[in-house]
């Protein structure tokens, strides 16, 4: 068994123009090997945020469930931390502050001192030395998200949750960032599962890259192999031969296969559900 699997989930919510209800996505189904960095990409309101929320626990499935590390997992837990685009820090507490305060709930037994070296650390690993002190008032945008960044990987949670963590960053920053993500990546190797819709920054970061189609009735189609060896950087990764290959397949889904019921990508869907698998180091597309 994966270390944690998405196993047959779909989501319904209430219809607001009328009765009954919507689904949102249907019936997926993915496999995360521990270490793996899986990204999500697809258009917006297809169900991404809510399937996040989902292996969160802060959202509850219409059908199936989330299984990690051979349990299911229900309800929130300090072994699977979300970062939210919009940042969600403490505004009246300190970079310092909010850090610590992530750290003192996932090790209770620690020391005042534990804590504090602990929360210096990766202050420093994600460039923050200095601003110890400030509030979230006093921080830019890309300030507040190294400072969610640092407070998700500092407690080590199994999974780490992305949900499009550099949405509201400049682009600039974000590629700086990005890099200081991977760094960070480089020696956690944590289980990441993240949300985007940047092209890009997906085949940067990930292992595999999930592409889903379009709501209502949303599908996982298809599950791309970044097949570019790390360790990567945005100058490098762009050099490969696979790059553009990559990312023009992303693209020509997400303009082209993005609505469901169609054939999608150059492979054919399986029977079960799972989404076709595409990868360009095999040459081949292939179901399964
Ligand atoms: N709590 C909720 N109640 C009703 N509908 C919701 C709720 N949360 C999300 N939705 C709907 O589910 C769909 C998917 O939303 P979301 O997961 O946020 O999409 P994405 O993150 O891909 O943009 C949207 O149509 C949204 O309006
Ligand atoms: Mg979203």
């Amino acid at each position: 068994m994966a270390f944690l699997q998405i196993d047959h989930v779909s989501k319904f919510f209430p219809n607001p123009s009328g009765a009954g209800q919507v689904c949102i996505f249907r019936d997926a189904t993915i496999k995360i090997d521990k270490g793996e960095f899986v990204t999500v990409i697809g258009h917006s309101g297809c169900g991404k945020s809510t399937l996040l929320n989902i292996i969160a626990g802060l959202e509850t499935p219409s059908e199936g469930g989330v299984i990690l590390n051979g349990r299911e997992a229900s309800g929130p837990g300090l072994d699977r931390m979300v970062v939210f685009q919009n940042f969600a820090l403490m505004p009246w507490m300190t970079v310092f502050e909010n850090i610590a305060l992530a750290v003192r709930s996932a090790y209770p037994e620690w020391t005042a001192a534990q804590v504090s070296a602990h929360v210096t650390r990766y202050i420093a690993l994600v460039g923050l030395k200095g601003a110890e002190n400030k509030r979230p008032a006093a921080l830019s945008g890309g300030m507040k998200q190294r400072v969610g960044l640092a407070r998700a990987f500092s407690i080590e949670p199994k999974v780490l949750l992305l949900d499009e963590p550099f949405a509201q960053i400049d682009a600039l920053t974000r590629g700086v960032i990005q890099e200081e993500l991977i760094q960070m990546w480089n020696t956690s190797r944590n289980t990441v599962f993240m949300v985007t819709h940047d092209v890009d920054e997906a085949i940067l970061l990930s292992d595999r890259i999930l592409l889903m189609t379009n709501g209502p009735e949303a599908r996982i189609a298809e599950m791309v192999h970044v097949s570019i060896a790390r360790p990567r950087s945005r100058e490098t990764v762009i050099d490969h031969p696979h790059y553009y290959k990559i990312r023009n397949h992303i693209i020509h889904f997400l303009v082209r296969h993005a609505k469901h019921g169609g054939h999608y990508g150059t492979g054919h869907q399986a029977e079960s559900g799972d989404p076709v698998v595409v990868n360009f180091d095999e040459a081949t597309v292939s179901a399964g």
